[in-house]
């Protein structure tokens, strides 16, 4: 495994090299991206310094049980997250993202976001992996509703078919949707490139598209920090998401 850290050094731009070259001769092109992707647009982690999971207790948040338990404490949340959503703006990460999709005739993105700031920054092929906030849908009838900036109204959580609006999210212990998870799985599987952005590699079974499903596949982290799968990867470019992605454009 290759690194460098994106400071501008010598290695980095030999590494930033490899991985323009390899993206050139690329085919096919697979990117996972995680929360980290958004820290530079000023949305929170779960697990870093300050991530959600640090200061929020996931099961009362991110359950069907703390859910059922407390639907007004879990939408006051998510109304409050999908606000901050509303407030973000791409960063240039997400901006180099959609750039590169653009130079590439085969190329998938799956983000374990629920932002969609990867859609507002112009990314066309993005699998939603965990879901989106910009929809509910009914535990009972799986009817489904768009929601504004603000969230749902709190007074609106109950649905006439006598079930509850609940976030289009994918929870713990909950699949994750299956038309999601075979279009980012095929596409792993057939990538010449793999790039793994701003993701802790920890979350089943999304972490195991960066490296269960080919072996052929040159593939790249960007991360500050090393991850679970840091050694398992072909080269790490040690940096921010908006700090390291503009440099592999070339155009
Ligand atoms: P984590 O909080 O686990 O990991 C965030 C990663 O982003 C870490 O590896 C950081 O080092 C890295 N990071 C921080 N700032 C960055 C930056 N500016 N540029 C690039 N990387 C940066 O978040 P995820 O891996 O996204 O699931 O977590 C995966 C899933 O766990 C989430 O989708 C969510 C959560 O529970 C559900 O809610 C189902």
């Amino acid at each position: 495994m290759a690194e460098a850290d994106g400071t501008g050094g010598g290695t980095f731009q030999t590494l930033t090299a490899d991985v323009i070259a390899a993206l050139r001769q690329a085919k096919s092109v697979f990117v996972l991206t995680g929360s980290g992707t958004s820290a530079e647009s000023g949305l929170p982690t779960f697990r870093g310094v300050g991530g959600l999971w640090r200061t929020h207790r996931v099961e009362e948040l991110a359950s069907p049980e703390g859910f059922a338990r407390d639907p007004v404490l879990v939408w006051t949340w998510y109304n409050e997250r999908k606000a901050a959503h509303e407030r973000a703006q791409p960063n240039a990460g997400h901006d180099a993202l959609a750039q590169l999709e653009r130079s590439l005739r085969d190329f998938t993105l799956a983000t374990q976001n629920v932002d969609s700031l990867h859609q507002r920054a112009g990314s066309r092929n993005v699998v939603e992996l965990h879901g989106s906030l910009r929809e509910a849908r009914c535990t009972r009838c799986d009817a489904r509703r768009l929601f504004d900036a603000t969230g749902l109204p709190l007074d609106e959580i109950d649905h006439s078919c006598g079930g509850r609006w609940r976030p289009d999210i994918v929870w713990f212990g909950e699949s994750l949707p299956p038309a999601a998870w075979h279009q980012a799985q095929e596409a792993a599987a057939r990538a010449d490139v793999i790039l793994v952005v701003g993701t802790s590699a920890v979350v089943y079974p999304a972490a195991a598209l960066a490296t269960h499903y080919n072996d052929r596949a040159f593939v790249v982290e960007i991360n500050p920090d090393r991850t679970a799968i840091s050694e398992r990867v072909d080269c790490v470019l040690t940096g921010t998401a908006a700090g390291v992605l503009p440099h592999l454009l070339t155009n």
